[in-house]
C-alpha cells in the first residue's frame, strides 16, 4: 500500500510528484506529501487527497525530491503522520512503503540516544537511523542502515548535501524510469509513463543511488546490471473518457475485455496441456482475483475432471504444500503481498508455478515460472471489475487448451451476454438495495463465486453490509437474520440445482426477505415468488456467469451512486495491498 514517487532531473521536481501521486492514488489516500531539495530541504505534507490540494506544495522548489500517498498502517491518518519524514536535523526526508517490524525497538533505541519523534509512524525510524550513519556520504549512510531494517520497504531518501537520490527495495515494489537526463523512481511506471517507456524493475535487496545523469544499482555491496524493459501502458486507458467514474468505465469495457483476455490465455498451449496433465492444481489468490479462481475449480472440475484446490492466499501459509502441484497465483496488480509469499512457498517447495496477472513486469511475474497476461488494461477504480473478467476470460481460455475444445463459439457468447447486460435495467434492484442494512447474495455452483464476488462489490462501494453465501447453507445460520431489512440477490438459472434454488428462495421469502432474482425473463416460477426479476440474457454456462457478474457490477455501482459514495477511492481501502 501507499504509493511513492521520485525524482531527479531538469524539470521543477514538485509538479512532477504531484502529478505522479496523483496517479497512485489507488494505493492509498489517507494523506499526502512531498519534500524537495536545492541546497536545503522543504517539505509540505497534510492529512487528505493530494488531488483535492495540491497547491499545498507551491512552496517546494528543486529538481529533485521525494513524494508520498499513504494508506495507514501505523498511526492515525493525519497530517504529523504523513510522509515525507525527516530527521532532527531536517537534513533527510524519506518516503517508505511497507511495514517496519522492528520499528519500536529501534525506536526505543534512538529515542534513549536523544532523537525526537514528530509520529506514530514506522517509518520516521528511517531517517533517524540515516541521520546517525551520515559520516558525509548519503548513499553510505543509507546502505548502513537497510541491514538494521526488518519487514518490507520501498523506501526514496533525499539528503540537502547532496543532489542525489537515494533508493531501496526489500519485498516492496519500486521501479525506475530511465529518461532523458531526468529519472523517476515509483512504486509502479504508472506514473513513470508519460515521460518515458524505460523501466528498470529494482529486486529485493536492491539500492540505486540516482544522480543526475547517472544511476547505480548495487545488490549486496555488489555493483548490479538490471535489464530495462520498454513497457506497453495505453495512456488513454488512464482517464475517464466522459464516464461519470472509472468504475462505470471500466465496467463497460468488459466486452473487449473478456474477448482480448481469452485470445491471450489460449496461446498458451503448453501451459493448458501442463495442467490438463496435472496431478492437482493449486489456485491462490486475494479478494476478487479468488472470487475468480473459485469459477475456474467449477470449470475445470466439471469439464476435465482434474481437483482444483483454492486458497485464499493469505491462509497458504498455514497449509501444506504438495510438491507435485502446479500452483496458479492469480492478482490484478500482480503486487498483492499474501499471494507474493504464497506463490515463493509454492516455488521454494518445488512446485510448477504460474502467474496471471494484468501488470506488465510486476512482482508475482518474476516470482512465478510463467505468466499469462490479462488484456484489461489499467484499471484505476480500487473496485475490481474488468480486471476480474480479464481473469474469468484467461481460466475460460486455459480451460479450451485443456479440453482441445474449440471455444469460439463461448467467446461470442459471452461478449453478446456482456454487452446485453450492461444495457439491462438495474433501478428497481437498486432501489431495494439502498434502503437495506444488509444484503444476502445467493447462488449455487457456478452462482456461488459469482454470488460471493457481488458482494463484495456491494460492500466495498456502497459500504452497506452484504454476504455473499451458497445458497444451500443459508438456512445453516444466516437465516436467523433475515427480515423484510435483509433483502436477497438471487441467482435462479435453469440447470444444475434450479429446483432446489427455487426451493431456496421460497424459504427465504416464508420469512419476509425481499428478493431480487436473476434469471431468464421468462422463468414464471422465478417471477412468482421474487420481488424484482432481472433477466439474464439465454446462452451457455460461461455466458451467464459474465451476464450475472456484469449485472451485479452495475447493481452495486448505482447503489453507491445513489447513496453519493465516493466510487473510485472507497474510504480506508487501497487497490494494490502490499503489506501482509
Ligand atoms: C476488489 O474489488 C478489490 N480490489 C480486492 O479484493 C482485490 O481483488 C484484492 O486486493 C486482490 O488484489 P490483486 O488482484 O491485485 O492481487
Amino acid at each position: 500500500m501507499c504509493g511513492i514517487v521520485g525524482y531527479i532531473g531538469w524539470r521543477d521536481a514538485a509538479p512532477m510528484l504531484v502529478e505522479g501521486l496523483k496517479s497512485l492514488e489507488y494505493r492509498g489516500y489517507d494523506s499526502f506529501g512531498v519534500a524537495t531539495g536545492t541546497d536545503r530541504l522543504m517539505v509540505a505534507k497534510r492529512k487528505g487527497r493530494i488531488s483535492e490540494q495540491a497547491d499545498c506544495v507551491s512552496g517546494c522548489h528543486g529538481t529533485r525530491g521525494i513524494g508520498h500517498t499513504r494508506w495507514a498502517t501505523h498511526g492515525l491518518p493525519d497530517d504529523r503522520n504523513a510522509h515525507p519524514h525527516t530527521d532532527c536535523s531536517g537534513r533527510f526526508a524519506i518516503v517508505h512503503n511497507g511495514i517496519i517490524e522492528n520499528y519500536a525497538e529501534l525506536r526505543r533505541g534512538l529515542e534513549e540516544r536523544g532523537h525526537r519523534f514528530t509520529s506514530d509512524t514506522d517509518s520516521e525510524v528511517i531517517a533517524h537511523l540515516i541521520e546517525e550513519a551520515w559520516e558525509g556520504d548519503f548513499a553510505a549512510a543509507v546502505r548502513g542502515v537497510l541491514p538494521l531494517l526488518e519487514g518490507s520497504y520501498a523506501i526514496l531518501a533525499l539528503c540537502a548535501d547532496t543532489d542525489e537520490v537515494v533508493a531501496a527495495r526489500e519485498r516492496s515494489p519500486l521501479v525506475l524510469g530511465l529518461g532523458d537526463d531526468e529519472f523517476f523512481a515509483c512504486s509502479d511506471a504508472t506514473p513513470i509513463v508519460a515521460y518515458t517507456r524505460n523501466i528498470l524493475v529494482m529486486e529485493d535487496g536492491d539500492l540505486a543511488v540516482i544522480r543526475r545523469g547517472s544511476v547505480a544499482v548495487e545488490n549486496g555491496g555488489e555493483t548490479v546490471v538490471r535489464e530495462t524493459t520498454y513497457i506497453d501502458y495505453d495512456v488513454e486507458a488512464s482517464r475517464k473518457g466522459g464516464f461519470e467514474h472509472f468504475m462505470l468505465k471500466e465496467i463497460f469495457e468488459q466486452p473487449d475485455v473478456f474477448q482480448q483476455s481469452f485470445r491471450l490465455a489460449c496461446k498458451h498451449h503448453g501451459i493448458s496441456m501442463l495442467l490438463s496433465r496435472a496431478r492437482g492444481i493449486s489456485v491462490i489468490a486475494c479478494g476478487t482475483s479468488y472470487n475468480a479462481a473459485l469459477l475456474f475449480r467449477y470449470f475445470v472440475e466439471k469439464e476435465c475432471g482434474v481437483p482444483v484446490r483454492v486458497d485464499l492466499a493469505s491462509e497458504y501459509r498455514y497449509l501444506s504444500t504438495p510438491g507435485d502441484e502446479i500452483v496458479i497465483a492469480v492478482s490484478q496488480s500482480g503486487e498483492t503481498a499474501d499471494t507474493l509469499s504464497a506463490l515463493k512457498k509454492a516455488a521454494s517447495s518445488n512446485c510448477a508455478t504460474i502467474a496471471i496477472t494484468n501488470v506488465q513486469g510486476s512482482s508475482i511475474t518474476r516470482a512465478a515460472d510463467d505468466t499469462i497476461y490479462t488484456g484489461a488494461g489499467p484499471e484505476i477504480s480500487v473496485a475490481a471489475t474488468k480486471s476480474y473478467m480479464g481473469q474469468y476470460a484467461a481460466f475460460v481460455g486455459l480451460l479450451a487448451g485443456m479440453s482441445c475444445s474449440d471455444m469460439s463459439a463461448v467467446e461470442r457468447s459471452v461478449r453478446q451476454a456482456i454487452e446485453e447486460s450492461l444495457l439491462t435495467d438495474v433501478n428497481e434492484a437498486v432501489s431495494l438495495c439502498v434502503g437495506a442494512s444488509t444484503l444476502f447474495y445467493v447462488g449455487r455452483g457456478i452462482f456461488y463465486p459469482v454470488a460471493l464476488e457481488g458482494a463484495l462489490k456491494m460492500k466495498e462501494i456502497s459500504y452497506i453490509h452484504a454476504e455473499g453465501y451458497a445458497a444451500g447453507e443459508i438456512k445453516h445460520g444466516p437465516f436467523a437474520l433475515l427480515s423484510k431489512d435483509t433483502p436477497a440477490v438471487a441467482v435462479c438459472l435453469p440447470g444444475d440445482g434450479y429446483q432446489s434454488m427455487l426451493g431456496n428462495l421460497r424459504e427465504m421469502k416464508a420469512r419476509g426477505t425481499p428478493l431480487i432474482g436473476i434469471g431468464y425473463g421468462d422463468d414464471i416460477d422465478l417471477q412468482d415468488v421474487a420481488d424484482v426479476c432481472i433477466p439474464v440474457p439465454k446462452g451457455d454456462a460461461y455466458a451467464q456467469v459474465a451476464a450475472v457478474t456484469v449485472i451485479m457490477q452495475r447493481i452495486a455501482y448505482y447503489t453507491a451512486l445513489a447513496l453519493g459514495r465516493d466510487i473510485d477511492k472507497p474510504r480506508n481501502l487501497a487497490k494494490s495491498v502490499t503489506v501482509e
